[in-house]
């Protein structure tokens, strides 16, 4: 109890999976938190799956308020840099400073080789991906340079951020990309005592992942797979633990690690939760 005490962190895509997960981890260990999510189920009719539904923002809102932290929660979309102050400053104005971003929002369209790619799904996927993180550290960066308190970024990149993976070119760039921009940004606000790390989460199970275009993706042998199909893959193929994937918890234990003040000296670097899928 207690690792992230006094601390006020900033979540992004906080209404469900890991964003939930990390709020929810953090104020057990309590930080007060700001939860941005754009809670727009259909925002691309394209995907296989759907966002988060506005009801989930505020079960993310119960859930903090049972451990007895306190929340703000605010619509935000991550491509729309005056949504995310507007978020940030609703938070400021109750908590008065942040001291941990999460840096988490993201979207994981599947299924063309790179050059079949429709235009519209690589401008989105980079403008919620790469420019989204891009906004959410550009936003939270000037607040905490000015509260003199040091803090900790933290950007959710992905195992699709340190290899190539067929069918997913434009999400491995975006999660490319947000490892340039963390290491670009680390070196910038060291003098600050602003640390800026990632993740490299391998599966994790989410809604990005439990879905019937991810199933076909990685079971294109079979007409319907099912759940059980594609994780005999996962444990079978990808990951080197005969695991399918991760829960979000595990991956909100890291980034605890990387938010409190444990990890001090800890900055530029990539984290991975993988199962020892990169080593495979
Ligand atoms: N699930 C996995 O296997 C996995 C693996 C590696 C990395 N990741 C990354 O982890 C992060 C969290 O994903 P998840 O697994 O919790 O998936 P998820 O789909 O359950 O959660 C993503 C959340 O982001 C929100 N969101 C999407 N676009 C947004 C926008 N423009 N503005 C604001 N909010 C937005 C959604 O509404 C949703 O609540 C993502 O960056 C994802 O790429 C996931």
């Amino acid at each position: 109890m207690g690792r992230v005490e006094g601390k006020v962190a900033f979540i992004t895509g906080a209404a469900r999976g890991q964003g939930r997960s990390h709020a929810l981890r953090l104020a057990q260990e309590g930080a007060d938190i700001i939860a941005v999510d754009f809670v727009t189920p259909d925002a691309h009719p394209w995907m296989a799956y759907r966002q988060a539904e506005p009801g989930q923002l505020d079960e993310t809102v119960a859930l903090v308020e049972k451990t007895g932290r306190r929340i703000v929660a605010r619509r935000a979309d991550v491509r729309d840099r005056a949504s995310l102050l507007a978020a940030l400053d609703a938070g400021l104005a109750e908590f008065g400073h942040v001291d941990v971003v999460s840096a988490n929002a993201g979207i994981c369209p599947i299924g063309s080789n790179s050059w079949e790619i429709p235009e519209q799904q690589w401008t989105d996927m980079l403008a919620t991906n790469l420019t989204g993180v891009w906004n959410t550290t550009s936003v939270c960066v000037p607040p905490m340079i000015e509260a003199g308190r040091g803090g900790s970024i933290i950007i959710t990149s992905s195992g699709a951020g340190t290899k190539g993976v067929p069918n997913l070119a434009d999400y491995c760039a975006s999660k490319f990309g947000v490892i340039g921009l963390m290491k670009s940004l680390a070196n910038e606000v060291a003098r600050f005592t602003i640390r800026v790390n990632a993740l490299t989460p391998g599966t994790v199970a989410t809604d990005m992942v439990l879905n019937d275009g991810l199933y076909r993706l990685f079971r294109p042998d079979l007409d319907n797979p099912t759940q059980e199909d594609a994780a005999a893959i996962f444990t079978n193929m990808v990951n080197a633990m005969p695991v399918p994937w991760v829960e979000p918890v595990d991956i909100s234990n890291a980034l605890l690690f990387l938010a409190s003040d444990e990890a001090r000296y800890v900055t530029g670097q990539v984290f991975g939760v993988d199962l020892g899928s990169s080593i495979k």
